[in-house]
């Protein structure tokens, strides 16, 4: 019975789509952040990592219709997070607070269907577990070499213009 899945599992699945949707959005508005003082190389880089997250929410919710689960609900968006940034710095040590948080939950819902014995779910979010530790690492080099821009008194304007090569 590959399609069996708990309620808790299954509510888990759901909040954790919804909040790869509220990453989408963050990186949306980080994006704007950017674009607003002139930098397109850090805006275009969070505009298509917006995507990819939004993308990681529709694969979950994709997998919710295989398990033929019943009543999987896309939650409006608590957006509670303010985008009232002071340096680019600040915008990028936001993005890697969220996706170490995000991390986290990931890494709950894994041992969550592992004590369920729920192989089916275990095994379909170990793809995310990978892509955290591929966007923590991809966050967390742009972060440092900002932070050394901004030590070294450089030039972001500089830096931003390779950001949009960066891996996500
Ligand atoms: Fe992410």
């Amino acid at each position: 019975m590959a399609m069996r899945i708990s309620n808790k599992i299954l509510e888990g699945l759901i909040k954790q789509a919804n909040r790869e949707l509220s990453a989408s959005a963050d990186y949306l508005s980080m994006s704007l952040w950017f674009a607003d003082r002139e930098l397109p190389g850090s805006a275009a880089w969070c505009r298509a990592h917006s995507e990819e997250e939004r993308n990681h929410g529709l694969k979950i919710f994709d997998h919710i219709t295989k398990r033929r689960a019943k009543g999987a609900l896309v939650q409006p968006i608590d957006h509670a997070a303010k985008f009232n940034f002071g340096q680019p710095v600040d915008v990028w040590k936001f993005a890697l607070a969220n996706e170490q948080t995000n991390s986290s939950a990931i890494l709950s819902l894994v041992k969550q269907a592992r004590d369920e014995n729920d192989f089916v779910t275990e095994n379909f979010m170990q793809w995310y577990v990978q892509e955290q530790l591929e966007e923590e690492t991809a966050v967390m080099e742009i972060l440092e070499n900002a932070k050394r821009v901004a030590e070294t008194n450089g030039l972001y304007v500089a830096y931003d213009t390779q950001i949009v090569t960066k891996p996500h």
